[in-house]
């Protein structure tokens, strides 16, 4: 178990995203619950992991699946009570699990009390925890568009204004101008903090310091005034690791976030490698094919960059992105090989790895018809292109590569009615492929992903170079071959793995020949070539400094 009051200690931990409306129903409502994650947690202890990201099961309308909050201090009856949630928080304790709540500080639901009383009256002393512009009901403030679709203003007869909304109109904005709404919030997480959750995940968090009139949401002027003030206001009185979502952050804003002094956070989700694969310039729904080169290129600069300046988040997947397997690996013919080698090629690099929900599974994408899918971003985008004119075939298209309930399926637990996921009915279809890809199965396994995933937490454990080592990219410009080089004393990793379904030669350098190998996902049977997919993991201890340190013993 790590020990948790160590600064910095996350850096050495594995974190397991849970998504809680689709892990595990423990009443037969169809959706997943606290008392179901307890009921998992042996489980995620034999994975090895040290902490669970929970997507928010705070009161909510459930709009946006709970990243609408309508009291940050209150649980869903959905997912149960204050009471489970204690239990759960002292349950993974006792399995060196600690709870990283989903904080939404960006925005509110409308049905937040604040938003309910704001909207009353512009002199009630609520109206300014949200952001206002005057205007008539036939002419918006400006043309700022929301990210789920439509304009990013709602008008309210009541006051005669617009709110403003960078999601759903379900979601206002919160104003973070406002010194009394700041002191809620942090009073709201110190809260949290003492009821023994171990770090937050921040939504959205590049969102908060808006200026609407000039068209910025994200990285406003006062962001990083904002982000100080709340740590050290919450987080930096307790040993929390926080994680910020800023899709806007570039390699010098991550190293204000992650800066050493933890002035901030612990580190960002940052989502250069992850935008690659789409049309520049375009959205997500356009899709574009992997350009591998740039895309090793892209994680090398993050890797070097933020070495001894700052912190990485590792990860390929969450609830809002397809699965990894399906979008950069094959999920047919090499489903499992695929799984292994992507894995391998995350969990070598220096950072705190994030394992989202089944990804440990090898779990794939879905395909719906249209009126199976439940996110409301899929909906939207579904009915704004076919009013544009594109085809349902072109739509349909992006909604398989793209869509988030890719993401949001039930976990695969067996080979039983809805997998074992709820004796009811599930809230969104379970993808059919559950009855040959599922956590009974694997565990049973060893030669399965969810063990190889639990072999590369028990490494990241076991050798100080996977946290500690530098990074140097071999092969820049191969155009299949991502191999990279981890040094820390006398402790050399070396990773290499085949991206693609073609086999390519590639020899071992001669003086890693006697090198150990950690973990594999084939066993290697060509030493002239690699296989589709073959990923490995080696060790050597550098010589020089063994000879060194045998002369400084016989000192
Ligand atoms: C973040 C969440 C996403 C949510 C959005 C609005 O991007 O990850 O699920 O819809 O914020 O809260």
């Amino acid at each position: 178990m790590l020990d948790k009051t160590r600064p910095g200690w996350w850096k050495h931990a594995t974190v397991y995203q849970i998504y809680p409306k689709s892990f595990q129903d423990s009443t037969g409502s169809g959706t997943g619950d606290l008392r179901g994650i307890i009921s998992r947690l042996d489980y995620l202890q034999q994975l090895g992991i040290d902490l669970i990201w929970l997507s928010p099961v705070f009161a909510s309308p459930q709009v946006d699946n709970g990243y609408d909050i309508s009291d940050y201090r209150a649980i869903d009856p959905m997912y149960g009570t204050l009471a489970d949630m204690q239990e759960l928080i002292a349950e993974g304790k006792k399995r060196g699990i600690g709870i990283m709540l989903d904080l939404v500080l960006n925005h509110s639901s409308d049905q937040h009390r604040w938003f309910l009383e704001a909207k009353t009256s512009r002199e009630n002393p609520y109206h300014d925890y949200y952001v206002w512009r005057d205007g008539t009901p036939d002419q918006y403030p400006n043309e700022m568009k929301a990210a789920f679709g439509g304009p990013a203003w709602t008008w309210v007869p009541e006051v005669g204004q617009y709110y403003f909304h960078q999601f759903a109109p379900q979601q206002p904005d919160l104003n973070w101008e406002n010194p009394a709404l700041r002191r809620e919030l942090y009073d709201m997480i110190l809260w949290w903090m003492e009821q023994g959750v171990e770090g937050f995940r921040l939504d959205v968090i590049d969102q908060i310091a808006k200026e609407p009139d000039l068209g910025i949401t994200g990285n406003g002027p006062k962001l990083h005034e904002f982000l100080r003030e709340l740590s050290a206001e919450t987080f930096q009185k307790g040993c929390l690791v926080t994680v910020g979502e800023a899709w806007g952050a570039n390699l010098e804003r991550a190293k204000l976030y992650s800066a050493p002094d933890g002035s901030e956070l612990s580190m960002v989700f940052q989502f250069e490698h992850i935008l690659l694969d789409q049309q520049p310039g375009k959205e997500k729904w356009d899709l574009a094919p992997l350009p591998f080169v740039s895309m090793k290129q892209c994680f090398a600069r993050w890797q070097t960059g933020l070495h001894g300046q700052g912190w990485n988040s590792l990860f390929l997947n969450n609830h809002d992105l397809p699965r990894i397997v399906s979008r950069w690996g094959n999920d047919q013919e090499y489903r499992e090989k695929s799984a292994k080698m992507l894995a391998t090629m995350l969990h070598g690099m220096q950072g705190t790895p994030y394992i989202y929900q089944g990804e440990e599974l090898g779990m794939t994408n879905i395909r719906l018809p249209i009126d199976q899918y439940r996110d409301l971003e899929t909906l939207n985008l579904y009915e704004e292109r076919i009013a544009a004119g594109y085809s349902q075939e072109e739509v349909m298209t992006s909604i398989y590569a793209r869509s988030r309930d890719n993401a949001r399926t039930p976990m695969q637990w067996e080979d039983a009615p809805s997998a074992g996921f709820t004796s009811g009915t599930p809230w969104l279809s379970l993808n059919p492929n559950y009855h040959q890809i599922n956590a009974a199965a694997q565990v049973e396994d060893e030669t399965s992903v969810f063990h190889y995933y639990r072999r590369l937490n028990a490494l990241r454990k076991q050798y100080p170079v996977f946290v500690e080592g530098d990074f140097t990219l071999l092969e820049p410009d191969h155009p299949s071959i991502f191999c990279y080089l981890r040094r820390w004393q006398d402790q050399e990793l070396m990773v290499v793995c085949n991206f693609g379904d073609q086999a390519t030669d590639w020899e071992l350098p001669a003086s890693w020949k006697n090198a150990e190998i950690l973990i594999e996902n084939e066993p290697w049977s060509d030493r002239c070539q690699l296989h589709p997919w073959e990923a490995r993991m080696l060790l050597r201890i550098r010589q020089e400094s063994k000879q060194s340190e045998t002369a400084d013993e016989n000192k």
